[in-house]
């Protein structure tokens, strides 16, 4: 899905006295599924093509018109987009994608709740602050010129973008994992660059289920789905077998060493493993397809990668918070209303209503960006254009109390890949577009040809 369409104008409509009937604008859709087709088989064009036609709010039916039905409401204003991520008592996590996330990767600080998300946040926050992250700055410097010296001196390389980040990004998580450069094993890399795409199909599949059986009833989906966690907790398990002991750099041991400030407990054992597990798969996917599409939009503005190769640190994290903004990998993120309801656009909004924002949509706001679909790096290079922008204009780490706490790390392995490259190569993209999956993330659907010439 590449297509964008232009939305009305940004002011909002004057709030209204709220009434129970939520009368949102959105499409019809078909009298007895309402807008469900649409919603399963492209979620990005259909949360678009509502945006460019309804504006900042927007209201979807799931199922009978006349008959029980679900309300999906799908918000794009930056307004809105602040209230999603900071009411986390009207906007819950109680959704069937974290159930999804639950099932496969445990209790952990992704899929935990209340008191004892607070809990695990007092515990691993100081792990993965920008200032705990600076002190991997020479490993993934380190990593980032050993990825490019790995495209070896020939006049010209194609490469796989995607396949390139990803190893990169594996190869800098397992090093930040274990504080080394032992790394992950071979074996290691080979299943979960197996497991990983299967994941990233089986969870969202488990969250679309209309009807969700136990997982212990054994039907052949749910044996597939088990037989997935279980080869992920064999893996990790191998992981953590090969950890150094005692205190060290590496986030395992330091998951290790964690004691909570609040009374001193450390973390269990089950509970390092479900962490572990969840910054592996929540850092290394995530990771590659920003990085990755960061160089394909370089690999296609000569002029803007010139400019970010001459502009040094500054210049080539604006090429990767641009990247981010045209392709967040998590493209859509989901709440549901509390018991309390929620107030949006002058309406109540009933317990239960599926809440959507979309960094995707709301990062081609034109309310908020200028010629949204043009990759301008200067957009995020200049601070008085950046400082105009409400701050949730741009979300691709989330926003609130849970924001991503890995979006320091990450910032920084895609920045140094990019300066190394950049220094070492001009790159030129093969392919206009790049078509892409919706999983549970964004990810090209083919691969990613990019051609390196050295400077
Ligand atoms: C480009 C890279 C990344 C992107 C786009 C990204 C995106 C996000 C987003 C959008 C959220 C919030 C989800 C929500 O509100 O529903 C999140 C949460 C999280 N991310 Fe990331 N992430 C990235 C990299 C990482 C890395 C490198 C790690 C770990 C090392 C990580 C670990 C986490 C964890 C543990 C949470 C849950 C935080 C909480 O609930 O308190 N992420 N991420």
């Amino acid at each position: 899905m590449t297509a964008t369409a232009r939305p009305p104008a940004t002011p909002r409509p004057p709030a209204t006295a709220p009434s129970t009937d939520t009368a949102l604008p959105g499409p019809a859709g078909d009298p007895l599924l309402g807008m469900a087709l649409p919603l399963r088989r492209d979620l990005l064009g259909t949360l678009h093509a509502g945006f460019a036609r309804y504006g900042d709010v927007v209201a979807y039916r799931v199922g009978p018109a006349r008959g029980p039905h679900r309300l999906v409401v799908a918000l794009h204003h930056p307004d809105d987009v602040r209230r999603f991520f900071a009411d986390t008592e009207a906007f819950t996590r109680r959704t069937a994608s974290y159930r999804a996330v639950r099932e496969l990767f445990g209790r952990n600080i992704a899929t935990a709740e209340g008191d004892d998300w607070r809990r695990q946040k007092r515990l691993l926050q100081p792990l993965l602050t920008r200032a705990a992250a600076s002190r991997y700055a020479a490993v993934i410097e380190e990593e980032a010129h050993a990825a490019v010296e790995r495209l070896g001196r020939e006049p010209a390389t194609t490469i796989d973008a995607l396949r390139t980040t990803e190893r990169y990004a594996l190869r800098v998580l397992s090093r930040t994992l274990f504080g080394d450069d032992r790394g992950i094993d071979d074996d290691t890399v080979a299943a979960l660059e197996r497991l990983i795409p299967v994941v990233s199909r089986q969870m969202p599949a488990r969250a679309k289920q209309t009807v969700r059986l136990p997982l212990a009833w054994p039907t052949p989906r749910n044996r597939r789905f088990a037989a997935t966690r279980s080869a992920l907790h064999a893996t990790i398990e191998r992981v953590l077998a090969r950890a150094p002991e005692g205190d060290g750099p590496g986030l395992l041991s330091q998951l290790r060493a964690a004691r909570d400030p609040a009374g001193g407990e450390p973390l269990s054992e089950r509970e390092i493993r479900d962490q572990a597990l969840m910054f592996l798969l929540a850092g290394y996917t995530t990771t590659s397809a920003a990085l990755c599409s960061t160089l394909q939009l370089l690999g296609c503005h000569p002029e803007a990668q010139e400019q970010v190769a001459a502009g040094g640190e500054q210049w080539a994290d604006a090429a990767v918070q641009e990247g981010l903004r045209l392709y967040p990998p998590s493209y859509v993120l989901g709440r549901r209303v509390g018991a309390g309801g929620a107030e949006v656009a002058g309406r109540t909004l009933p317990p239960g209503t599926g809440v959507l924002v979309s960094p995707w949509v709301t990062h081609r706001h034109p309310g908020f960006w200028r010629d949204p679909e043009r990759f301008d790096p200067s957009r995020f290079a200049d601070a008085h254009a950046r400082d105009e922008r409400p701050q949730h204009a741009w979300f691709p780490f989330g926003g609130g109390a849970r924001a991503c706490i890995g979006r320091h790390l990450s910032l920084a392995e895609s920045r140094s890949f990019v300066r190394a490259l950049l220094e070492r190569c001009r790159i030129e993209s093969l392919d206009a577009d790049m078509p892409m999956d919706q999983l549970s993330t964004i990810r090209p659907s083919r691969p990613v040809r990019i051609r390196c010439r050295p400077r």
